[in-house]
């Protein structure tokens, strides 16, 4: 059984929700944001050894991988104004609107890029690689990264959905979100693609929904609906459905429905 959905299938869901993502992508939004913070933290000079290695105060050449409607790489820009920004996802109605904050669209898929060795001096991809073999993904950040260049990344850990899956489990034996990697898997992954100083930090962002419809709304609304190999196929009967409503409802809080987002904010060296 494979543990991520095929990959036309990731494409395809988030090719549609590119119109719908802006609207929906509090949390990605947030986790830019911190994984931004983070980078300028890890990368402080005092920091690293090497303070010519990378220098933010210059123009740095920053790959955004998985770029989706284009929120890192405006972010970036807003940081390092003088940046030249490639921005690259293989869903092309993502790219077409990441085109207004980038300098260049690479419509690629980031485990095999069509880039040159040692081509920028920051690889940065927020929320993405949790669709990917990151194996293959955090290979290729090295081979594009020059010597001394960075890798910022964000992914989501396994308690990302959590009471989404406990709603289900009683109900049925279906799959119902990705399978989402430990952060040791992770770090291991960066240091095989040969990768110094990883540092690994492990976050929880709660976000509330006033209803079940809502929250399944939402992941499709930003095109995280595929679920790979065990999803069901067919409609959810009445009695099943009110079952996974009334095992969520059990926690409701004041603010509403909880949805954890178990993020990992991950920063790296070449
Ligand atoms: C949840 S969105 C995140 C978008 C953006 N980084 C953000 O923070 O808003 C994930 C994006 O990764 C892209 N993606 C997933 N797997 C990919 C792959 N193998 N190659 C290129 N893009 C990929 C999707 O098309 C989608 O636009």
């Amino acid at each position: 059984m494979s543990a991520l959905p095929p990959k036309q299938r990731v494409r395809d869901s988030f090719d549609r929700a590119a119109s719908s993502y802006d609207a929906a992508a509090v949390v990605q939004r947030e986790v830019c944001a911190r994984l931004l913070d983070r980078l300028a933290e890890a990368a402080a000079p005092a920091r690293i050894a090497d303070t010519a290695a990378f220098d933010l105060s210059a123009a740095p050449r920053i790959l955004d991988a998985g770029c989706g409607t284009g929120y890192g790489a405006r972010l970036l820009r807003e940081r390092w104004p003088r940046a030249q920004i490639t921005a690259a996802d293989f869903a092309p109605a993502m790219l077409a609107l990441a085109r207004r904050h980038a300098d260049r669209c690479l419509a690629a898929d980031i485990e095999a890029l069509p880039l040159p060795d040692g081509a920028f001096d920051l690889w940065w991809s927020s929320l993405s690689i949790q669709w990917c073999d990151a194996a293959a993904v955090f290979a290729e950040a090295a081979r594009v990264l020059r010597p001394g260049g960075r890798l910022a990344v964000s992914t989501l850990a396994p308690g990302t959905f959590g009471e989404l899956r406990a709603a289900f489990a009683g109900v049925d034996r279906y799959r119902h979100t990705i399978a989402f990697s430990e952060p040791e898997s992770v770090g291991t992954a960066l240091s095989a693609a040969g990768f110094r100083t990883v540092e690994l930090r492990r976050a929880t962002i709660a976000v509330h929904y006033p209803d079940l419809k809502a929250l399944l709304r939402a992941v499709k609304a930003i095109g995280a609906n595929a679920v790979g190999d065990g999803a069901r196929s067919g409609m959810m009967g009445r009695a099943a459905w009110q079952a996974v409503q009334a095992a969520y409802e059990s926690r409701r809080t004041a603010a509403g429905l909880p949805a954890t987002y178990d993020v990992l904010l991950c920063t790296a060296e070449k």
